[in-house]
């Protein structure tokens, strides 16, 4: 019998093995991770994540053949197949800080591995890693071989949070990448079989280890570009009457353009984007290549231009000041249907807007107040540490409160900042909103949610993303 142990009960190590128990009932899965909180959520009627569908995966098979724990070394013992799904961070400090992936977590569970292991393993890579880490590990693995095999095996995972469970029950593809050995092949044959319970075996490629490893890095460096090409295109729109809707849909229809993720927004956020592009550049410049390496650069570049510009134009409609002025801000997950706020635009959004002395009131269905207050309080890619996962002190802000309820976050405010497309926000009353706020009553819809012109003539100033500008924005200084 097959038996599967993952390191990692995060956002992709939950839900995958999640979705692989219950395709594959006679197999055995085991999920382990360090924090304790974590593997405890798991267990208990409280997730440790909010995912849509995912409670019933896991009440179909916990305590059958799906298992959460922190004795990680006994379940990595008893394995044959050992997915690593930790997290893979941007480096703080030392050598390529700032761009470079951390692989600090990896390369413990890697030792870890090597240490308690008595019978040959698959060990997959699962996390998000710069392509070549494989040579890497194996280093680590075989290193302390008492007469052990370990064959490693790249299997990036390609999920979006929001649509986890749809996406791992019909991936466009599952991406295998391993040795071209015979020891390589059977060990891509052994995990193909997982999943081709499930999954069309068209749809499971299988590669070399490093195109498996960068494919990974390139797939969201195309989606990000295009999210940053058709916010650029935004900029322009505002300043020349073109609509980035009617935009997008044009473009949209060209079939090798596709109409898919060309939606102007605040920005692009997510635990993954950012953090997998300054990986890419830095892999670029340590092959010597500036010139691909500032071409990726640049996506990030356009996507900080597109949180900025959103916090100019809402100080700048407003009379140019926002000090002690309450603004209400609807959401503050990274995209709707999840309550991850990693690397979520709104962070930056709100630090702007507190840097000019607003006055924040916050709502979100899925984001606590603590998960807020610790954010704004955050240092640039701190976030993705595991002392994060610990509980910190929050420090106090009175600039910010955080509430359960948008009315109440609206009343008495000068404007309100949409920065999460939950459905919800589509369907507020707009006429007792204005009729609670402060006069004269802005909108800044940063997912293009609502009904502009309906707000209008409600007597809202509405700023939608990309889209011609009231004459009340027209007017006001030219933001950057
Ligand atoms: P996460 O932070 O939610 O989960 C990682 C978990 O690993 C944490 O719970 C942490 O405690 C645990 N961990 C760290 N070191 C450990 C160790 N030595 N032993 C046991 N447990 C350990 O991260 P995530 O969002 O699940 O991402 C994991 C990886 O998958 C990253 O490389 C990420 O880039 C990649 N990825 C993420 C997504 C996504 O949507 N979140 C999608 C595709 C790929
Ligand atoms: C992304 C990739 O889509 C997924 O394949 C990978 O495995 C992990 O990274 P995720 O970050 O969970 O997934 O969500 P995604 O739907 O890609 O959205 C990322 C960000 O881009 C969100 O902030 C979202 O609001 C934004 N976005 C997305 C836009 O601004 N416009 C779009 O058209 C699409």
């Amino acid at each position: 019998m097959v038996k599967i142990c993952c390191i990692g009960a995060g956002y992709v190590g939950g839900p995958t093995m999640a979705v692989i128990a219950l395709k594959c009932p006679e197999i055995e899965v085991v999920v382990v991770d360090i924090a304790a909180p974590r593997i405890n959520a798991w267990n208990s009627d409280h997730l440790p994540i909010y995912e849509p569908g995912l409670d019933d995966v896991v009440k179909k098979c916990r305590g059958k053949n799906l298992f959460f724990s922190t004795d990680v070394e006994k379940h990595v013992a008893e394995a044959n197949i050992v997915f690593v799904s930790v997290n893979t961070p941007t480096k703080t400090q030392g050598l390529g800080a700032g761009k470079a992936a951390d692989l600090t977590y990896w390369e413990s569970a890697a030792r870890m591995i090597a240490d308690v292991s008595k019978t040959d393993k698959i060990v997959v890579e699962k996390s998000t890693v710069p392509v070549k880490t494989a040579e890497a590990i194996e280093r680590i693995l075989t290193h302390n071989r008492k007469g052990i095999n370990f064959t490693i095996l790249s299997n990036p995972e390609f999920l979006a949070e929001g649509t986890a469970i749809a996406d791992l029950f019909n991936p466009d593809r599952v991406l295998i990448g391993g040795r071209e050995t015979p020891e390589g092949q059977k060990a891509i044959h052994a995990l193909r079989d997982v999943y081709a319970h499930w999954v069309p075996v068209d749809r499971i490629l299988c590669t070399n280890l490093w195109s498996a490893e960068l494919s990974k890095l390139a797939a969201n460096a195309f989606l990000a570009q295009r999210i940053s090409s058709v916010n650029a295109m935004s900029a322009l729109c505002e300043a020349t009457g073109a609509d980035v809707s009617q935009v997008s849909h044009s473009i949209g229809t060209d079939s090798r353009i596709g109409p898919k993720f060309l939606n102007a927004s605040v920005g692009f956020g997510g635990s993954c984007f950012q953090k997998d592009i300054l990986n890419l550049v830095y892999i670029c410049e340590c092959n010597g290549l500036p010139e691909v390496a500032n071409y990726w650069k640049q996506v990030i570049k356009v996507n900080d231009y597109q949180k900025n510009r959103f916090v100019n134009r809402v100080v700048s409609s407003m009379f140019n000041t926002v000090s002690g002025k309450k603004i209400a801000v609807l959401g503050f997950a990274f995209k709707k249907d999840t309550g991850d706020t990693r690397e979520t635009p709104a962070i930056d959004v709100c630090k702007g807007l507190l840097g000019d002395k607003a006055k924040l009131s916050i709502y979100d269905p899925q984001v606590s107040e603590d998960q807020i207050t610790r954010d704004l309080a955050m240092k640039k890619f701190d976030w993705d540490h595991p002392a994060h996962l610990q509980p910190l002190s929050p420090t106090s802000n009175k600039q910010v409160s955080v509430v359960w309820d948008a009315y109440e976050a609206i009343k008495d405010a000068h404007g309100i900042c949409i920065l999460t497309e939950w459905d919800e926000f589509k369907n507020l009353d707009y006429k007792k909103v204005f009729d609670s706020m402060q006069k004269p009553a802005f909108v800044f819809d940063g997912r293009n949610v609502v009904d502009a012109n309906k707000l209008r003539e409600i007597g809202f100033i509405v700023y939608s993303i990309g889209k011609p500008l009231d004459s009340w924005l027209k007017d006001m200084p030219a933001v950057a």
